[in-house]
């Protein structure tokens, strides 16, 4: 939902560019720091969803703390002014130059993914004299039952320790001297719009908190990792239900006095609260499509590509339509898959209407490429 006076500045800017409503996501941040400390949750900040410092430096504003899934997202969270005792680093991945430089910052935790990784992590503490704090990320094999290719927490995907795999973890952890055990982690997909399958996650985290309190570990940390999901299709009902979501964790977690929750969430903060304003290029009529050419394409917007996303599409220049009809929506890029939506129906359209590809706070601007040279994409701000 724009105002006139959005896009009448709108056609005053050169596109494509992310806008950013600043106001709607400061409102999200809120409802979701209140639903959270009702409960005394912990809430970490997934900085893959959005890196964009203003973005970023609104949700430190409110008090999370960072999720992080590289060195460089570390060294961003450090110096936008996270506290380093917020920040957790999670990736089944991370190099040896990643880990020093976050023992270097005193990072809250490592959240571990392999045996290995513990072992190097250990090997690489003891160098610097320093203790290591760890969190076992387990693959608890639960279906998100969302799309394929964002589901992280089934025996097929590469994430986290598997079960089978646990008892030879603790006996690394048992000798490991340099790694101080604080917990487990789970994060078992994105976009999760069934809130049940947080009923499975929670059942699986109690289980595996209790196989490490019967071997003597001290379990303080549950980090449940992150995933819920927002309404695509509905862009304008922007706030998830943050209070509902909390609420299931708080009802099927036996969360023992000491023990603290932490959540990883992305998207559910950043992603309705931008939409890619891009221009249209030309109209292309044929006996079989009707194209929609955009000045944007999959090296600004890549989900549609990738995941066969859905974006909600507007064409903002034309409010009331005079006659409606189906378009394929596309970008400029030399690729067939760089379409954002197939037979969408907006009103008749022609060259220099505004489009808003709506619900791209996440996962979007952090995902441009500059595939075909194409230039940076640009973000602009609500203006105050
Ligand atoms: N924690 C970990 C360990 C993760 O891997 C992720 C996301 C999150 C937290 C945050 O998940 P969220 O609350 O945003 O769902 N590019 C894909 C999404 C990939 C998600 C990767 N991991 C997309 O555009 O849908």
């Amino acid at each position: 939902m724009f105002s006139d006076k959005d896009i009448s500045r709108f056609t005053n800017l050169e596109t494509p560019f992310y806008y950013y409503d600043l106001t709607l996501l400061q409102n999200t941040l809120k409802k979701c720091a209140s639903a959270a400390n009702v409960y005394n949750f912990h809430v970490h900040y997934a900085m893959k969803a959005n890196f964009n410092p203003t973005v970023v430096a609104k949700i430190k504003s409110v008090g999370f703390g960072a999720d992080c899934v590289s060195g460089g997202e570390v060294k961003q969270a450090v110096e936008l002014g996270f506290d380093a005792g917020k920040i957790v680093f999670a990736g089944v991945g991370k190099s040896d130059k990643e880990i020093n430089f976050a023992l270097d910052q005193d990072i809250f935790c490592f959240n571990v993914e392999s045996i290995q990784e513990l072992e190097v992590i250990n090997e690489l503490a003891l160098v610097k004299g320093k203790k290591a704090k760890v969190a076992i990320r387990i693959n608890p094999n639960v279906d998100a039952h969302t799309h394929h290719n964002i589901t992280t927490g089934l025996d097929e995907n590469k994430f986290g320790i598997n079960s089978w795999d646990l008892p030879a973890c603790a006996e690394v952890l048992k000798k490991s001297a340099q790694l101080e055990f604080v917990g487990i982690h789970f994060h078992i997909g994105s976009q999760i719009t069934n809130l049940d399958v947080y009923k499975s996650l929670c059942t699986r985290v109690n289980e595996f908190a209790n196989w490490f309190e019967e071997r003597g570990f001290t379990v303080k940390v549950l980090n449940v990792g992150g995933g819920l999901g927002i309404d695509y299709h509905n862009p304008d009902q922007q706030i998830p239900d943050f209070e509902a979501y909390f609420k299931i964790f708080n009802d099927f977690l036996e969360i023992k006095p000491n023990q603290e929750v932490h959540f990883e969430l992305g998207r559910a903060l950043v992603g309705q609260s931008s939409s890619l304003i891009t221009k249209v290029l030309y109209i292309k009529n044929g006996k079989k499509k009707n194209f929609v050419i955009l000045d944007a394409g999959m090296t600004e917007l890549m989900r549609p590509a990738l995941y066969q996303a859905y974006h909600k599409i507007e064409n903002i220049s034309r409010v009331e339509a005079s006659s409606v009809v189906k378009y394929d929506i596309v970008g400029p890029i030399c690729e067939s898959t760089d379409c954002f939506g197939k037979e969408v129906e907006l009103p008749e359209t022609f060259r220099g209407d505004l489009i808003a590809l709506r619900s791209t706070g996440a996962y979007g601007e952090v995902m441009a490429s500059n595939y075909n040279l194409r230039n940076e994409v640009r973000a602009v701000f609500t203006e105050d």
